[in-house]
């Protein structure tokens, strides 16, 4: 028997009205997901694919509980996202954002910036403590903790992310595009922390990507979305290598074939 889901997506729709209409034109609805189910289990890493616009970020929003759905539900570990404390679901299922330039405050020095979600959860941790021990987690060094985000280059940066949403010691990681901003050159440094992360560590990763070689190499499942909807879903290697979906043969034809290599 597989083990019970940690996150679960049940029959999700969720709508948005454009902002312009007028008295005479409504504005109209956009569904941005329409009726998505699918099943993260514990320790997997698992896919989200489709093109600009498929609903792939509102996935991702809504399995972090910062958007909820029009109708339908997401569960995290058996529970409505909505009804877990704030406080239980914000340290369990931590997000890494696209562009670690906007996501971390210039301000703050690294070590302020990874302690962050401990502060803000009023986690019973020493902080200076955890600060270094996921700072070697990403492999950057102690003294990182005492410098300032521009010190360090892109791929450095989306480490510092990573130790932030490590932190708390979180359950899943929700990577919304997490290599999209970086250059080429540092992409594969980022793929490879995540899968040496995926190896050391107890932890789910969603991982949500346009960029369908990413995929391929980090998850082990992945769902292909189009207009909201769930076209396929099932093993990476079956989705994405040989699709039973003409939409995703598509999708696979339509990217340039680089290789983060072989799982
Ligand atoms: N806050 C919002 N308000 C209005 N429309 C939105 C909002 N968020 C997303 N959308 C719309 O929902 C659809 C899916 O968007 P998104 O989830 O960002 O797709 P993706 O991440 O796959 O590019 C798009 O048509 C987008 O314009
Ligand atoms: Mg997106």
């Amino acid at each position: 028997m597989s083990p019970r889901p940690v996150i679960q997506v049940r029959e999700v729709v969720r709508e948005y009205r454009r902002p312009r209409g007028s008295p005479f034109r409504p504005r109209p609805v956009v569904r941005a997901l329409d009726g998505v189910s699918l099943a993260v289990r514990p320790g997997e890493a698992y896919g989200i694919v489709g093109e600009s616009g498929s609903g792939k970020s509102t996935l991702s929003r809504l399995i972090l509980g910062l958007d909820r759905p029009t109708s339908g539900r997401v569960e995290f570990d058996g529970r409505p996202v909505l009804e877990v404390p704030a406080r239980e679901l914000r340290s369990a299922v931590q997000p890494v954002f696209q562009d670690p330039r906007s996501s971390l405050d210039p301000r703050m020095r690294v070590g302020a910036i990874v302690a962050e979600p401990l502060e803000a959860l009023r986690l019973p941790v020493d902080r200076a403590e955890r600060v270094a021990e996921v700072l070697e987690t990403v492999r950057l060094p102690a003294a990182a903790a005492g410098r300032y985000p521009h010190e360090f280059s892109g791929g450095q940066r989306q480490r510092i992310a990573i130790a932030r949403a490590l932190a708390p010691r979180p359950r899943v990681l929700v990577a919304d595009e997490p290599t999209s901003a970086l250059d080429v050159g540092v992409r594969a440094q980022i793929v490879n922390l995540l899968l040496d992360l995926l190896g050391r560590l107890e932890l789910t990763l969603v991982l949500v990507s346009h960029d369908l070689a990413l995929v391929r190499h980090v998850t082990e499942r992945t769902a292909v979305l189009r207009g909201g909807r769930l076209v396929e879903e099932g093993p990476t290697r079956t989705v994405l290598v040989d699709p039973a979906e003409e939409y995703t043969a598509r999708l696979i034809a339509a990217t340039p074939t680089v290789s983060w290599g072989r799982r």
